[in-house]
């Protein structure tokens, strides 16, 4: 067990920013339908992260049973820390994915989002056959396509802004560390090692959410403000990694600089929200959700 991830990969509270987005109210519906989960079941969230997913369903079903287990120390304190704050009994356990510390054939459900991907996936299922009860099901969740490339948030503009992002990111990729550990992986090589294990009943939804469109009508203020904050809070805390990674390319001062700049240009986009000036920029995410029943 380490801090990596929420070291250099995504941390705490920008991981759980973002999925607050994706899992919010309006979207509960989907959600609870992908997951299978009824009221009073024990479930398990293998590589819960900062803990969001487990919050809303405790929120949402709370004689839920519900546990969350991460590698990374980090989130699994934060998620502690956000359970006292929000007053939801949840578990939060530090653990291996590939080698689960429970007993076997106690669960009704075993869930993950956008985890497997990172993990040798036989041993991932194959131990979340072993912990769930006869009858219990497992629900792998992958996004399968995102409407914005990965570099939306990367400055455009030939400015200061971007020539100081670019060194720092140029620098910053130089360090092994950027690089996840990733596992040869494939989500339609799935269904078959769910079958190899011995699950039944193997089936596949596709549902998609959107996280960001602060100008569509449905959209309230305190939501569509609350979606721009949540760009600036990962691009702050990407550039707080990329430093991390790179400490030695630019003075603090120049680090510093960089952030007040990114702080403007959010802060700027805020005020065009408030002037009534349309974006219609949206972000949407295509989820795959695999289900088995052991
Ligand atoms: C992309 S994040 C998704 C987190 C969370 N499911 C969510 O959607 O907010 C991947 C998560 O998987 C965790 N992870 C990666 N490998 C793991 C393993 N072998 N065992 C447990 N957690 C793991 C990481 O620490 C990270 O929190």
């Amino acid at each position: 067990m380490d801090s990596y991830w929420s070291t250099y990969v995504q941390e705490s509270k920008e991981l759980y920013s973002s999925r607050a987005l994706r899992f919010h109210n309006g979207n509960k519906e989907l959600w609870l339908k992908a997951l299978q989960i009824k009221d009073g079941m024990k479930v398990l969230e293998v590589g819960c992260g900062g803990g969001i997913f487990c919050h809303k369903i405790k929120e949402y079903l709370p004689k839920t049973d519900i546990t969350g287990l991460d590698f990374d120390t980090g989130h699994i304190e934060y998620a502690k820390v956000k359970s006292a704050e929000l007053n939801l009994n949840c578990n939060f356990v530090n653990g291996d994915a590939t080698d689960l510390p429970f007993e076997d054939d106690i669960f009704d459900i075993c869930f993950s989002h956008t985890v497997i991907n990172f993990c040798e996936p036989k041993p991932f299922i194959k131990e979340q056959y072993r912990v769930l009860k006869p009858n219990g099901k497992i629900i792998i969740l992958c996004i399968i396509n995102s409407s914005n490339k990965p570099e939306w948030w990367i400055p455009t503009d030939d400015c200061e802004e971007k020539a100081l992002f670019d060194r720092l990111w140029a620098e910053a990729q130089k360090n092994e560390l950027s690089d996840i550990k990733k596992y040869e992986n494939n989500e339609l090589w799935y269904f078959e090692y769910l079958q190899e294990q011995g699950f039944k009943d193997i089936s596949a939804d596709v549902f998609a959410v959107l996280s960001y469109s602060p100008s569509f009508s449905d959209v309230s203020d305190e939501m569509a403000i609350d979606q721009i904050n949540e760009g600036r809070l990962s691009e702050l805390c990407s550039a707080q990694k990329a430093f991390r990674l790179a400490p030695n390319c630019m003075s603090s001062d120049e680090f510093n600089s960089m952030l007040e700049m990114i702080n403007k240009r959010y802060d700027n986009m805020i005020d065009k929200y408030k002037n009534g000036d349309k974006s219609w920029d949206y972000r949407a995410s295509t989820i795959l959700a695999i289900s088995g029943m052991k």
